[in-house]
């Protein structure tokens, strides 16, 4: 059976992009690979989180991967911190990561603009943790959303690079994978680019939002002054709105809003209504579970720790493989 792994950075509550962009998948696959999805809280110290919030942080991605439907009997739910052995590969690969090509990382060159005063060298070698997560179970699909790809593509060179070297078949390559035919992309509200946490207050829709959060969330979204002429192009913000219809509402009310707006007669305030009970229909069962999964900490305890041990099993057979290869051998 193929194996497959995937993560979300821990810095809160998770949004319809992580959801549709990866979770959806996550469930999906369950059923079908050997999975491990994993909270990557070793990625989320580049921006220096408290140790509560941290702490919090990760608590509220394994509620929300728990109440999205990923089962813990199903696949391995992990915490990246809890396989230390992920930590010692990301050593041995950053021996052949080059500070050229991690430069060269759209993701980076992101962070060196966003937050000029903390570009740290765990953000530089992010894809070479990212890599790592994937290798150390010698998986072969990574559920991800559009602006994973590049990272995918540095996760294939690493893995080549180590086999290369030593002359050892010893990592698959892993390439991004989603059931629908192309890679997810959840653009946000704010008119402009994806749906994420650090776009600013408003942009993102949490699963944990209530119903009312939401609508005032989507009422507040960026539109224009309305169509000039019959089927035009939607401009960017608009167009934004559609995309996460696409995904919510029903094909039979995007066709009937997007006829409306090519014959000139969309109201917006209508869309947007719609949009948003939309959203809050296909968040209820999600928010139900939150609530209830949020109460249970010996629930919690146990799938983190059931997790811990499955992971670690995975991930000390590469370690000890890899530390062969490399040639630490016992004397
Ligand atoms: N970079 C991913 C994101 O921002 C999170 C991530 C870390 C990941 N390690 C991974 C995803 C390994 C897939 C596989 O969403």
């Amino acid at each position: 059976m193929e194996t497959v792994v995937s993560g979300i950075r821990s810095t809160g509550n998770l949004h319809l992009g992580n959801y549709y962009g990866a979770i959806q998948n996550f469930v999906k696959m369950q059923k079908e690979y050997n999975c491990y999805f994993f909270i990557a809280d070793l990625h989320s110290l580049t921006t220096h989180p408290t140790p509560a919030d941290l702490h919090g942080n990760v608590k509220q991605v394994l509620i929300e991967y728990l109440a999205a439907g990923i089962d813990p009997e199903k696949a391995t739910i992990y915490i990246q911190s809890d396989v230390p052995e992920v930590a010692e590969l990301y050593l041995y690969l950053n021996m052949n990561a080059y500070l050229g090509e991690l430069e060269r990382s759209t993701s980076f060159k992101d962070k060196i603009r966003s937050q000029p005063d903390n570009v740290n060298a765990g953000l530089l070698t992010y894809p070479v943790l990212m890599a790592a997560d994937i290798i150390i179970h010698k998986a072969v699909k990574v559920p991800v959303g559009k602006d994973q790809e590049q990272h995918l593509e540095m996760a294939r060179t690493f893995a080549n690079r180590f086999n290369r070297l030593y002359n050892r078949e010893c990592f698959p390559e892993p390439y991004a994978f989603n059931f629908s035919s192309s890679l997810v992309k959840i653009p946000g509200l704010d008119g402009k680019g994806k749906m994420g946490k650090s776009e600013g207050e408003g942009n993102a829709v949490y699963l944990s939002d209530s119903p009312d959060v939401i609508r005032k969330k989507v009422m507040k979204a960026v539109t224009d002054g309305g169509p000039q002429t019959e089927n035009q192009e939607k401009p960017e913000e608009i167009q934004n709105l559609f995309d996460i219809m696409k995904v919510v509402s029903t094909p039979d009310t995007l066709e009937h809003f997007d006829n409306l707006y090519n014959s000139m007669n969309i109201r917006y305030g209508d869309f947007k209504k719609q949009l948003a009970e939309d959203i809050v229909l296909a968040t209820a069962p999600i928010r139900e579970r939150i609530k209830d999964i949020s109460t249970d900490a010996s629930y919690l305890r146990q799938v983190a720790r059931h997790g811990a041990i499955k992971a670690r099993e995975s991930a000390s057979r590469t370690i000890k493989e890899v530390r062969e290869i490399i040639g630490f051998r016992s004397f």
